[in-house]
């Protein structure tokens, strides 16, 4: 499904959940461990089950599911650690107290994916980053928007085509 992307931003069809999945399945076979994955999008568009598939995809086999009630979950069974995050219910301030830098720094912790749901709410961006926004409207159905902040602008090409 990657395969034709060789410029960003780019925009692929979801047509249910399976493909949501795979997409993300596809992204854990190729990030490499240091990367954020910003995920938008509306209630139930879908953040879950794309962190779902890449965790399948980093071999995870631990369930994944919604961290909403816990601040991040830490899955370490797969080929690199899978942060997952929700910042649904947290305040600007509790956001703010997560210091949210020690993961895609990757001093503190093991360098690994860190996929962030609701990722509208950060008060601030990591350097550089993929950005997922995950979309619904009557016409086009669900639709991903994937592109590439800092230093993924040329990475994301290169890894995506390799895929
Ligand atoms: N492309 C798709 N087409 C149809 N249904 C989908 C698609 N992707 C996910 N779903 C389904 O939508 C529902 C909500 O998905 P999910 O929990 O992943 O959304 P979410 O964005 O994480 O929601 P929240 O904002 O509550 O965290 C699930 O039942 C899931 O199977
Ligand atoms: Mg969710």
């Amino acid at each position: 499904m990657l395969n034709p992307i060789s410029t960003l931003p780019y925009t692929l069809s979801l047509a249910d959940a399976a493909a949501t999945r795979d997409l993300g399945w596809q992204l854990g076979q190729v990030l490499p461990p240091g990367t954020v994955l910003l995920l938008e999008g509306e209630l139930g568009s879908g953040k879950t089950t794309l962190v779902q598939g890449l965790g399948a995809g980093l071999g995870i086999t631990d369930a994944i599911d919604s961290p909403t009630f816990t601040l991040v979950n830490e899955y370490l069974d797969g080929r690199m650690p899978l942060y997952h995050l929700d910042l649904y219910r947290l305040s600007a301030a509790e956001v703010a107290d997560l210091a949210l830098a020690t993961y895609w720094d990757g001093i503190e912790v093991e360098p690994g994916i860190v996929a962030i749901e609701w990722a509208e709410r950060l008060p601030s961006q990591p350097p550089s980053y993929l950005l997922l926004q995950l979309t619904y409207d009557a016409i086009a159905g669900r639709q991903v928007r994937l592109d590439a902040i800092g230093d993924w602008v040329t990475l994301a090409p290169i890894l995506f085509a390799s895929a």
